[in-house]
């Protein structure tokens, strides 16, 4: 009896091995844009492992994690390789991720029969948000600690609750190192949180098939292919020729990043920003605080809103609703298509405005407010709304081209 018969008596290897792999079908149009997913679990395994390296020096103490960041970077043998690959990971998980939800985009990815797909996709977002949140406090510099602060004071602003709220959050009444214990020990769980979820994210995935450029369903088209009779006539075995093909991705992207780890690990400050390089003093506010760039567009939506009656909740309010308004996004789109290749000028039109909002506020999230900054931000937070509260509207409205019968090239 051979070996993997023995296994397979026992456990379904092959069994799993031909139906997520060698005998799972994935539309044989797939183009640059699908790079993204197979790429986001690469960093997702280089921020685990990387993370496990980090914490066998770090010091989750108020009084020696500052410390305990510089002597990984000096004393730990390659420790300033791991925190490079490790922070440099942070910002590449969300380029590579944005990416992946603006693929979902273009081609109706999160469309009927995906919302359930998309819906965990989003789940995983906020949980990368939250992971990272809570990791930025751990060098405990002054950007760490006073960041921290601003967030976290903004739940003070939900009435009621509010204030019992932000110190059951902080553990304390100001940022302090219980806090700093807290969110070490949920730094270090949230990853793995993420993994299953990228699990569940996948089993998804397998459930309905894949998407492809051209937003049209291979499993409704006609069957049979040279590797199978009954396999849809547009698939292709995922294994060898994705697993191959994103092989071509992880290369591409690994000369892009290396090159950022080795030559620009704080790139010019947008990835690691000047003031956490001074160790955190309560006693004394940064100039000019800001998150980091992954999440300034939602940070500008929040100081777009004026306050009310001395009440930041309207800000708060709509910083959440731009987050979650993109769970509803399989619901608001009414367009007969999926693929942009199809939709209408009026769908191409409000998706270029979109990058370009989301882009300028994450542009004004960065800067120190103004008056004219303040009065952009007003118009792209309105405009980020119209783009998805009008959707059901334009979405119907707009022209559509003839969707082929098969997949194009
Ligand atoms: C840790 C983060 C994530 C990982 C590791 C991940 C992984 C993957 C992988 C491997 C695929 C299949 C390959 C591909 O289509 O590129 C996929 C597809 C997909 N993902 Fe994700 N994903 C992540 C986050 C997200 C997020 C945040 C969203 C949206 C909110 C999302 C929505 C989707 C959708 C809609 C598809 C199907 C796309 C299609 O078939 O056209 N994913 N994901």
């Amino acid at each position: 009896m051979s070996f993997m018969t023995w296994i397979d008596e026992r456990f379904p290897a092959t069994k799993v091995w031909n139906e997520h792999l060698a005998q799972y079908y994935a539309p044989k149009n797939f183009n640059f844009w699908y790079f993204f997913g197979s790429l986001a679990m690469l960093v997702l395994v280089n921020q685990i492992v990387t993370g496990i390296w980090l914490a066998m020096a770090y010091k989750p103490d108020a009084t020696l994690a500052f410390a305990s960041v510089e002597y990984i970077m000096r004393d730990v043998e390659w420790g300033w390789l791991i925190r490079y690959l490790h922070s440099t990971g942070a910002s590449a998980f969300f380029v590579v991720v944005y990416l992946h939800m603006f693929r979902g985009l273009m081609y109706g990815s999160y469309r009927k029969p995906r919302e359930l797909l998309w819906i965990i996709g989003m789940i995983i977002y906020v949980a990368m948000m939250a992971t990272a949140f809570m990791g930025y406090l751990l060098p405990w510099g002054q950007m760490s600690y006073w960041g921290a602060q601003v967030i976290i004071n903004l739940f003070q602003a939900i009435p009621v609750i509010g204030d019992d709220l932000s110190v059951w959050i902080r553990g304390d009444f100001v940022i302090s190192d219980a806090t700093l214990n807290r969110f070490f020990a949920l730094h270090f769980l949230l990853p793995f949180i993420l993994a299953a979820l990228v699990f569940v994210h996948i089993v998804a995935l397998h459930k309905v098939g894949s998407n492809n450029p051209d937003g049209i369903e291979i499993k409704k088209g006609p069957k049979g292919n040279r590797w199978s009779d009954t396999a849809p006539a547009d698939g292709i075995p995922f294994h060898p020729y994705y697993s191959v093909k994103d092989i071509a991705g992880v290369i591409g992207f690994l000369i892009i990043f290396l090159a950022i780890v080795f030559f620009a690990p704080e790139f010019g400050g947008y990835f690691l920003e000047a003031p956490n390089f001074e160790p955190a003093n309560p006693l004394k506010t940064p100039e000019h605080i800001a998150p980091v760039w992954y999440f300034t567009p939602f940070y500008a939506i929040l100081r777009a809103v004026p306050s009310f009656a001395g009440t930041q909740v309207w800000g708060v309010i709509a910083m959440f609703a731009s987050i979650i308004v993109l769970f509803f996004l399989p619901w608001l789109d009414k367009s007969p298509v999926k693929s942009i290749r199809y939709k209408g000028p009026i769908f191409k039109a409000m998706i270029a405005m979109f990058v370009l909002v989301f882009i300028v506020l994450g542009y004004l999230g960065m800067m120190p407010p103004s008056p004219v900054a303040t009065l952009v931000a007003q118009i792209c937070t309105i405009l980020y709304f119209v783009f998805f509260l009008a959707m059901p509207i334009y979405s119907k409205m707009d022209t559509t081209k003839p969707v082929p019968e098969r997949v194009t090239k």
